[in-house]
């Protein structure tokens, strides 16, 4: 309990609000895209925090290390940590508590003066987000090697910018840092986060337990038609594209209802071109975020996605390409059970709860035991400039980390 007690929740908060000026917008939300010049503002702020003598390093994908050194030099780390990226209109907690609440608790252990006999390391992973380049949990899927570095490096945003050049400028910004391998040995794996949804705020209960995160699958639909002018072109004769997405997509809400309301499909970005109002649209694309708890909903309906797009092709033809598929994961019982004891000990109301946004953790699940910490966020509102989570949840989140940490790392005599 020494090392929740230690936490220092006005600490912890000021650094979340000084991490928000950096790509703040209006409205008090944050555009901070994955190896932008404000990300890696962002990263120099962490390091400029860290207590003296805490060597960070980097791997290829710029994942970022911290490492709190244990008794044992040979045991394994526990890695604790998120992401610093956001949604291009998110919020100033989504990724970014993660690392916050990592480094309040490696200064929480410091302070009460616990050696753990594991390493610690704080991570912030690369591309959580997926806003500038897809697909999402880009960081932690290459560290995992559920995604190969070669096949990211080609990667464009959509201004053109390629994926490698965006991460040697990243890399470059921070030379003589170490190097460390991708997928080093890990005892444990931790991610703090705000919910993202309700439940917490609705139970009134200030930790959630997670037990495992829902499957999600990512398309890209491309539909080529033909441009044509607006005033002349016969509708009978044209290849519209937008009106055969529209069909579409209708026919994929279709696909997708659900009385049961637990299946999320939603398309969030939509491109026309050449985007006239006065020209017939020659191209559409847009993407498809479908997700479930459950495998079978998810290999049953996403393998319909693409003939259902076809037989709303009309005149036009269509691609179909999926670009991330992640299975439901479930969080195993020892670390569930240590969080939840954590929770109790720091006497902070607690209950078990999935988790409906995908996370870097995800990918941690499939190479260490894996777990995380949710804090409540007002009205479940999330990827939103409205998110805002209470400076005393965040500090009851960072204390329950502290308070795993110890015993998951071996904390003498917490
Ligand atoms: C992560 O940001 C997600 O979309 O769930
Ligand atoms: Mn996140
Ligand atoms: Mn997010």
């Amino acid at each position: 309990m020494r090392a929740a007690a230690a936490v220092d929740q006005d600490r912890l908060w000021r650094r979340h609000m000084a991490m928000a000026e950096i790509g703040a917008i209006p409205g008090n939300g944050v555009n901070r895209p994955c190896l932008s010049s404000d990300d890696i503002r962002a990263r120099a702020l962490l390091l400029d925090w860290l207590p003296r003598g805490r060597q960070p390093a980097v791997d290829r994908i710029a994942n970022l290390f911290v490492r709190r050194p244990g008794r044992d030099p040979n045991a394994l780390p526990v890695v604790v940590g998120s992401h610093m990226d956001s949604q291009p209109a998110g919020g100033r907690f989504d990724g970014i508590f993660g690392v916050l609440a990592g480094l309040e608790a490696l200064e929480a252990l410091d302070a009460a003066g616990i050696a753990t006999l594991h390493p610690i390391d704080l991570v912030a992973w690369t591309n959580e987000e997926g806003g500038r380049f897809q697909p999402g949990a880009m960081g932690s899927a290459v560290f995992t090697g559920a995604l190969g570095l070669q096949s990211c490096l080609k990667l464009t945003d959509r201004a053109g910018i390629r994926f490698e050049d965006a991460l040697q400028t990243t890399l470059a910004a921070t030379p003589g840092l170490p190097r460390r391998d991708f997928r080093f040995p890990i005892a444990a794996y931790l991610e703090p986060h705000i919910e993202q949804g309700p439940r917490l705020e609705n139970a009134h209960r200030q930790i959630g337990v997670v037990t495992g995160i829902q499957g999600a699958r990512w398309y890209v639909v491309e539909v080529t038609g033909e441009a044509a002018h607006a005033g002349t072109a016969p509708l009978a004769g044209r290849k519209d594209a937008l009106r055969a997405a529209v069909r579409m997509i209708a026919a994929l809400q279709e696909l997708m209802h659900d009385p049961q309301d637990q299946l999320r499909f939603t398309v969030g970005r939509l491109e026309v071109v050449p985007n006239s109002p006065n020209t017939v649209p020659a191209k559409v694309s847009f993407s498809i975020d479908f997700r479930h708890p459950e495998a079978r909903v998810l290999d049953e309906r996403g393998g319909r996605i693409e003939a259902v797009c076809r037989a709303n092709a009309g005149p036009c033809a269509v691609t179909v390409a999926e670009t991330f598929n992640r299975a439901p994961c479930v969080f195993p019982d020892a670390i569930v059970d240590a969080i939840e004891r954590a929770a109790a000990l720091a006497g902070h109301s607690h209950m078990r709860l999935p988790s409906g946004a995908f996370h870097d953790a995800n990918f941690l699940a499939d190479v260490t035991p894996t777990g995380m910490i949710f804090v409540p966020c007002r009205k479940g509102i999330s990827h939103s400039p409205a998110e805002y989570a209470a400076p005393e949840d965040l500090a009851a989140g960072a204390r329950v980390l502290a308070a795993t940490l110890a015993d998951l790392a071996g904390g003498a005599a917490d």
